[in-house]
């Protein structure tokens, strides 16, 4: 399948120029940016390229076709027109997600039924079969955006989000999306060669994803399943080959990352999640305040992520914690460059030292900043006001 057509891949909020970059390393030209994603030109090959090392994407939608449809009827007709059975399996299982942005229809699950029901109703008259459906995301999955009359229609090629990476078995509260945390790795200055100390570890996300990046590990190889594998079009030995490249450039250096928590069970929780995502070895895990952290010489990077105290009452409990962070990079992290990933702007007030950069994200809808410290050695850092 080696065609160009439409590709359009999906992120969270503000992550868009992130991921542009992202894809013009991976020798792509992003055509545009936008608050859902990045549009490009590719085939079906590159759909499996991109799903095999995009760190963060949500989804790769390869598109199928584009129709005119001022209503459900319309809709049917024109997708029951398609050649469905040329790329899905009519013994398959499919799931339709949509974006729905149409007059006439109040609900998206109508819009996804009236989809189906053309897809299955194609494939039956077609095939003499029909796929089963549901809220799976095991099979082929398929994607409406359909905005006034004009519907895309799209197969999405990876099903379960890319930012599962399939690591995290064990979870803590308020755990980083991988997705997110490979953003932020890459917003910041740490070099793989620096230290990288992410104290408030939590599930251990940013280690993770910062030893993942540092090995050069493409982050699909974490997993076994994706949607285009439920295609016609899949070619297992070209995906196994891709799979062997993308094997053959992992690299094994020298790192310091070292994660901690003041909880036990977030340290045992990241442990876990770094075994299963195969980089265990090159983290080092310690139970702490985060305030026992001892940087190694610097340069280096030390990111953390409080809590922001989404409920009443835990914003009062944390403005000293905010405090001692400030206090903590002032006295123990000179030639650093610090980090707070928050989403609570008034906390982060607290730090009470200057920020260089301030730059925007979202933690699912959480407006959140991540905040840049120079951390100069040998002189005292001008309170903010
Ligand atoms: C928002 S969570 C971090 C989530 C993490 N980024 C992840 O991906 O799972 C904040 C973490 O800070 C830890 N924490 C709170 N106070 C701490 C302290 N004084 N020292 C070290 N860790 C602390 C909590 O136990 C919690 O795991």
């Amino acid at each position: 399948m080696q065609q160009a057509g439409h590709i359009f891949v999906t992120t969270a909020p503000r992550l868009g120029p992130i991921l542009a970059t992202e894809l013009e390393e991976l020798g792509y030209k992003p055509l545009s940016i936008s608050s859902k994603g990045v549009a490009l030109r590719g085939s079906f090959s590159d759909c499996l390229k991109l799903n095999l090392h995009l760190r963060t994407a949500y989804r790769v939608l390869w598109q199928f076709a584009e129709i005119e449809a001022k209503n459900a009827q319309e809709l049917y007709d024109q997708a029951c027109g398609l050649p469905w059975e040329e790329h899905l399996p009519a013994s398959g299982y499919l799931r339709i997600d949509s974006f729905v942005s149409n007059p006439t229809i109040r609900d998206n699950r109508f819009a996804n039924l009236r989809l189906k029901d053309a897809v299955v109703d194609r494939l039956r008259a077609v095939c003499g079969q029909r796929p089963d459906t549901g809220p799976g995301r095991h099979g082929a999955c398929l994607f409406l955006h359909w905005a006034e009359k004009k519907a895309i229609l799209y197969f999405d090629t990876t099903g379960e989000s890319l930012s599962r990476r399939g690591y995290r078995l064990t979870s803590t509260p308020a755990p980083m999306q991988e997705a997110l945390a490979a953003a932020v790795l890459r917003s910041t200055a740490w070099q793989p060669q620096q230290p990288l100390l992410n104290p408030m570890c939590g599930s251990g996300t940013i280690a993770i994803e910062a030893a993942l990046m540092a090995t050069r590990t493409a982050p699909g190889l974490l997993r076994d399943n994706f949607a285009f594998m439920h295609l016609h079009a899949f070619d297992r030995m070209y995906w196994n080959r891709l799979k062997m490249a993308a094997k053959a450039k992992v690299i094994r250096p020298r790192l310091t990352i070292e994660a901690s928590d003041i909880d036990p069970q977030a340290v045992q929780a990241a442990k876990s999640n770094a075994r299963t995502a195969g980089v265990s070895s090159l983290i080092r895990f310690k139970t702490m305040d985060f305030r026992q952290t001892k940087p190694p010489p610097p340069p280096g990077c030390i990111i953390l992520n409080p809590e922001y105290g989404e409920r009443l009452g835990d914003k009062e409990a944390l403005k000293p914690v905010y405090r001692a962070i400030g206090d903590f990079f002032k006295q123990r992290c000179q030639g650093y460059t610090g980090y707070v990933f928050t989403g609570n702007r008034e906390l982060a007030g607290h730090i009470g030292l200057r920020t260089k950069r301030k730059l925007e994200f979202y933690n699912g809808k959480i407006d959140c900043r991540l905040l840049e410290y120079e951390l100069y050695a040998g002189r005292k850092e001008p309170e903010e006001n």
